[in-house]
């Protein structure tokens, strides 16, 4: 085995042990087709070492229908495999479920599910430490008590989401408790306004990130948001790109404000996506002090839109506030405990 596989090796144990696989328990690994083999292969020689049972399920692409549509995966209306993935404690997630309802169906078993997706690369810079969950957990802490969150730029954002309705998303990067869905990697904490309860204007600024285009922003794109909802596309070439993407989904819920947070990842890097427009793009999600902004569905928080249209739009220098209280400042966090631990804190 080359030196590449067993590096694999040694971080994939390392992610496993973070999340809590213990010998007594079972892996399972989701692949379809040939799509990322060595990380099956890793995984499983991971969960291994660590005495755990492991199988593979391999299963035929999904019938996707537009290209970037969320929710189409290979388990859909496939019964046997859900059922047979409900059986293992943790699932490794290498196709995308997510915002699929058999992901939901899965953790409401109580399977842990983690998605790896981002090359190994970035996986392997973005590494999640066992602080971070802390730092994540009293994200979330903010989130759930907050009644109101603004956040604006000098762009000229000024925008108000009203809470409360939806619970928080947690991602910190392992999987470690029943029903936990969680991204390798992440760090970061969101959560939904309350159904029309989003109002203000939303101008993302050059060099703003546009998933699933994978693009930096080239000139500010105004978004006019009234009761939940983008009434407006305003702006030169980004903005039409933006207009024609939703547009041709055929679906109003498209418009619909999605989750709100903040990143937290300080091993995350804004460049990145100039180097390989391939990724996923956990760099710019989940970046430190980023305000991660999104449009689409908010079934992922229990929500009834599940339009398969989702933009995630990352911001780089905003200021947010919860309930009057500040953050983030210019794109930096300002309270100590979520601002990344020192060595010499570990
Ligand atoms: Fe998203």
């Amino acid at each position: 085995m080359n030196h590449l596989f067993d590096e694999m090796v040694d971080l994939f144990r390392a992610e496993l042990q973070l999340c809590n696989l213990k010998p007594t328990e079972t892996m399972a690994v989701l692949t379809s087709g040939e799509t990322r083999a060595d990380y099956a292969k890793a995984f499983l020689k991971a969960a291994s070492q660590i005495g755990a049972n492991a199988y593979e399920l391999k299963l035929p692409p999904a019938n996707r229908g537009m290209a970037g549509s969320f929710g189409i995966t290979p388990i859909t209306d496939n019964r046997v495999a859900v059922e047979c993935l409900k059986k293992a404690d943790l699932v490794i997630d290498l196709v995308l479920l997510l915002f699929s309802k058999e992901q939901l169906e899965l953790q409401n078993e109580g399977v842990r599910i983690l998605m790896v997706v981002e090359p190994f690369d970035v996986i392997k810079r973005m590494f999640p430490k066992e602080s971070d969950k802390q730092r994540v957990l009293y994200a979330t802490e903010l989130l759930k008590n907050a009644k109101e969150l603004r956040f604006t730029n000098q762009a000229g954002t000024d925008v108000q989401y009203q809470l409360g309705q939806y619970p928080v998303l947690v991602e910190y990067g392992f999987a470690d408790q029943p029903g936990k869905w969680d991204h390798l990697p992440s760090c970061f904490a969101a959560t939904s306004g309350n159904d029309g309860g989003v109002e203000g204007i939303v101008v993302m600024d050059k060099g703003d990130i546009f998933f699933p285009f994978n693009r930096y922003i080239q000139d500010p794109v105004s978004l006019t948001i009234k009761d939940g909802f983008v009434t407006k596309i305003e702006g030169g070439f980004d903005a039409m790109l933006m207009r024609e993407y939703i547009e041709s989904f055929h679906d109003p819920r498209a418009y619909a404000i999605s989750h709100i947070g903040w990143g937290l990842n300080d091993r995350a890097q804004w460049h990145s996506l100039a180097l390989d427009n391939q990724v996923f793009g956990m760099d710019g999600r989940a970046f430190y002090g980023n305000v991660l902004f999104s449009l689409g569905p908010n079934s992922e928080l229990g929500g009834t839109n599940d339009t398969p249209c989702h933009l995630d739009l990352p911001m780089k220098n905003c200021t947010l506030y919860l309930d009057g209280k500040l953050i983030v400042k210019d794109g930096d966090i300002v309270i100590d405990e979520m601002k990344p631990v020192t060595p010499e804190q570990v």
